[in-house]
């Protein structure tokens, strides 16, 4: 028996930040994919092959299963694996070899389309019944074993798939769009340092009176951002992003290298631009009309971007043939 599941990666259309607190965000799934594959071992062991993120080899007793030494790149696997044997009993070694279609470094979310694909091969493997707001809970668990922080907005993105509107910790996910949006994506080089960037939030949070006001104002763009959806509205929808990026700027979150990509975007005439994510580098995103894509591509080449071909929408957890 040997089982292969696939889960994308994500980006951040509106809300980051804020939605870690309880407001919500916006967010769609790329096709761009996390392959996560299972099958028997006889070791009674979980055996890990991890080409993508340099690790060929990874051995572990399931009794030791989260102790020990926990290397870096291991740790959402060996986690979700953690979780998904304790909930359900299980003694059976396995070995689990991952894939993916996108760098780690991208800020897609590989973590977490890694955990979503695992739960969902470890459920039809073992036959285990869950439905898909179970995968979501013990991936979103997962996370949170090895990172801490965050909202699950990414995990819902993997799960799920589609453009949603996703309050932590989801229960609220709703589609606000089908299919591929008007958009163009570009990577700063920089890899994001997202727990990071969320201590500092939180710190600037505690210190700072006026960052309420600052999240209050995302809240609100949000929830108009998905009415504009409903209305396929993309030239206020560009603008929200304008006034997303500047909130965000408030928060000390942007960079320079992002700052000039998003200044490219705008200049070659896109509705509107921001960064997507924690901030501090990763991605930036820009909608625009479809006829000046080329040009806001090359708009963000020319400050220093690298134009990452994406679509967006993409389907949800799936089962690999
Ligand atoms: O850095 P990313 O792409 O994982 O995005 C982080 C978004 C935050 O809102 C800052 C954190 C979160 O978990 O929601």
């Amino acid at each position: 028996m040997k089982v292969t599941a696939s889960a994308p990666g994500k980006l951040m259309l509106y809300g980051e930040h804020a939605v870690v607190y309880g407001s919500p965000c916006i967010v769609t799934a790329v096709d761009q994919r996390v392959r996560v594959t299972v099958e028997p071992n006889g070791e009674g062991e979980i055996h890990v092959c991890s080409p993508n993120v340099g690790l060929d080899e990874y051995h572990k007793k399931i009794s030791k299963l989260g102790k020990d030494d926990l290397p870096k790149s291991m740790a959402f696997v060996e986690m979700l694996v953690k979780r998904v044997y304790e909930k359900f009993g299980l003694k059976t070694g396995i070995r689990i070899s991952t894939e993916s279609d996108f760098s780690t470094q991208f800020g897609f979310g590989s973590s977490a389309a890694v955990v979503a694909a695992l739960a969902k091969a470890l459920d039809l493997y073992f036959d285990l019944k869950m439905t898909q707001k179970d995968i979501f809970q013990i991936a979103y668990q997962a996370v949170l074993d090895v990172q801490g922080v965050g909202s699950g907005f990414d995990v819902a993105a993997s799960v799920y798939g589609g453009t949603i509107y996703y309050v932590t910790p989801g229960d609220i996910i709703e589609s606000v769009w089908e299919g591929n949006l008007p958009m163009v994506v570009g990577y700063t080089g920089v890899k994001a340092d997202t727990p990071t960037l969320i201590r500092q939030v939180a710190e600037l949070k505690r210190n700072e009176g006026w960052v309420e006001s600052v999240f209050a104002d995302i809240i609100n763009l949000v929830n108009k951002a998905k009415t504009l959806f409903e209305k396929k509205d993309f030239v206020q929808l560009g603008k929200l992003m304008n006034k997303n990026q500047k909130l965000l700027a408030t928060l000390n979150v942007s960079s320079v290298e992002l700052d000039k990509m998003i200044k490219g975007a705008k200049d070659a005439k896109a509705y509107g631009a921001k960064l997507s994510g924690a901030g501090g580098g990763d991605c930036m995103i820009a909608l625009t009309d479809k006829k000046y894509s080329k040009e806001v591509m090359e708009g963000i080449v020319s400050a220093g971007g690298i134009w990452m071909n994406v679509k967006t929408g993409a389907e949800g957890v799936r089962l690999e043939k």
